[in-house]
């Protein structure tokens, strides 16, 4: 990944010397209206600017970018007019802004340098959403196309404000940490495989100056990690766990996170169909989060203490591999009957959980790729949270106000039932296949030592768009959940 340069400027939008000037404009009654940031271009542009982009078929709404020369009268080459869709508040919100900001930035491709007058929108905004927009993953290609736009000055009223300079720093990393995410999930399953995965997450996390323990299979059969080890056991490439961790300044709550790292998952004995099975190159995405959250929260230097417990396998079938009808002992001595080798990411999940909590951290936050059934509730853009209810009504608001949007989702006691097994603890599925998401949800919460409080988000759909780019989201690996997660543990370095 190559992220854009960008720079705060406080000299006017209209004497910026740049190839291409960004302005938003929102879709209003009766055709584009220009937003705030961009008067002076508007000042600067020979003409009315918004009547001029309403008769080139712009109509501001969102995805919509439309590029113009920029004229006599300003020092841009183009005039770059991205859609920030209609206004129902007071002004744009920051998704808007970041969703736009986004747009523009894929569509500034192949250029050096530009500037955005977006910044007066909501400043962090469009910091992040111009870095993921810029966003590309081309290193398996041998025609590699347009580079990324290099550089991006981004005007603001004081370049030498600390709460602007503040904004820059945060909204860029965040970027740089989804980017980081994005790179993990994009990368093919014949090169990121359990080992390397780890080798990877010990070098990014190791460069940001965080403590890094892998686990290899000798360690974990030693320590008893069934789930991970039974998952593992049909792939000639052996598991792996990774424990990464964070002593902020003053740490005064400990935070564990738990990422699912199948690196490919083929269903195992239980085979996926063929169609579509390439797609699960991204189900190590919870990983992947975690992971880049953990650089994130280093480089941001929270204060906090924070553990991340990461598994990595392969989901293979062979003769090695574990079987519908296996009975696994997991990390700490609760033994599942395994029904169906598909539902294995709660089986590596579970002993990871499990190893976290001995931390006695004060929250527990897990994400995966677990369920399809997540992708036929919400959607492919709407993560869903499950967990105690406190604390999962807090991730879901603080995940809306981040811009993905996650929606508590409940686990209902009656469901629970369905999950016992005739033969050990708990079965691994249930008999059915209604409220599947819930009922993966049910068997995590069977991990999850007492009163901690937990949130479980499944992003089995919005980690991966395997549809058209929008927005500053790319076809690919999104990032998705970094941004909550980050949200969620800067809360509560905040407010405990
Ligand atoms: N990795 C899949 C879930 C998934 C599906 C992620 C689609 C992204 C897109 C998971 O391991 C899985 O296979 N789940 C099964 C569970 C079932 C066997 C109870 C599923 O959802 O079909
Ligand atoms: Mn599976
Ligand atoms: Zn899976």
């Amino acid at each position: 990944m190559s992220t854009p340069k960008l720079a705060l400027t406080d000299t006017s939008a209209a004497k910026l010397t740049v190839e291409a000037l960004v302005i938003g404009i929102v879709a209003g009654a009766d055709g584009p209206e220009l937003a705030a940031g961009s008067e002076q271009v508007a000042a600067g542009f020979d003409g009315d600017l918004a009547k001029v982009l309403g008769t080139l078929g712009a109509t501001g709404k969102a995805d919509e970018v439309v590029k113009l020369p920029a004229g006599n009268g300003l020092r841009a080459d183009v005039l770059l007019a991205t859609g920030l869709g209609k206004v129902t508040g007071e002004a744009p919100t920051g998704e808007a802004v970041r969703r736009a900001s986004g747009a523009a930035a894929r569509a500034l491709a192949g250029f050096s340098h530009a500037a955005t007058t977006l910044g007066a929108l909501d400043l962090s905004a469009a910091v992040q959403g111009t870095v993921l927009g810029a966003y590309s993953f081309r290193q398996y290609k041998s025609e590699r196309g347009d580079d990324p736009v290099a550089k991006v000055d981004v005007v603001v009223p004081d370049a030498k404000d600390e709460a602007a300079k503040s904004a820059l720093k945060g909204g860029s990393v965040i970027g740089e940490s989804v980017g980081a995410a994005r790179d993990l999930i994009n990368t093919p399953p014949n090169d990121l495989y359990p080992a390397s995965f780890a080798d990877r997450a010990a070098e990014l996390a190791r460069s940001a100056g965080l403590e890094v323990e892998v686990l290899d299979d000798a360690a974990l059969r030693k320590a008893g990690y069934g789930g991970i080890l039974g998952v593992g056991a049909g792939s000639t490439r052996p598991p792996r766990l990774v424990r990464l961790r964070h002593k902020g300044p003053k740490a005064a709550k400990k935070v564990a996170l738990v990422g699912k790292g199948v690196t490919f998952d083929t269903g195992g004995i239980s085979l996926k169909p063929a169609a579509t099975m390439d797609e699960m190159t991204s189900d190590m995405s919870g990983a992947a989060a975690v992971i880049a959250t953990m650089v994130l929260v280093a480089k941001l230097n929270y204060p906090l203490e924070v553990t991340a417990t990461v598994p990595m396998v392969e989901n293979m079938p062979s003769g090695n591999a574990y079987r519908p009808g296996d009975v696994l002992t997991m990390y700490g001595g609760k033994t599942v009957e395994v029904l169906n080798t598909d539902a294995e990411g709660r089986l590596i999940l579970a002993d990871a959980m499990v190893r976290a909590a001995e931390d006695e951290p004060d929250y527990l936050i897990e994400t995966s790729t677990l369920t399809g059934a997540q992708v036929v509730a919400l959607g492919k853009r709407t993560p869903a949270v499950m967990g105690s209810e406190d604390f999962r009504d807090r991730v879901a608001r603080l995940s809306q106000a981040s811009g993905e949007g996650a929606w508590p989702m409940p686990l209902p006691d009656e469901l629970r039932g369905d999950l016992d097994s005739k033969l050990a603890d708990i079965a691994n599925v249930p008999g059915h296949r209604w409220g599947g998401m819930l009922a993966a949800g049910h068997f995590l919460q069977e991990f999850v030592a007492g009163e901690l409080p937990w949130a479980h988000l499944d992003v089995a759909g919005p980690a991966y768009n395997s549809n058209s780019p929008w927005g500053y989201t790319p076809k690919g690996g999104t990032g998705v959940p970094v941004r909550t997660i980050a949200a969620v543990l800067a809360d509560i370095a905040e407010n405990g």
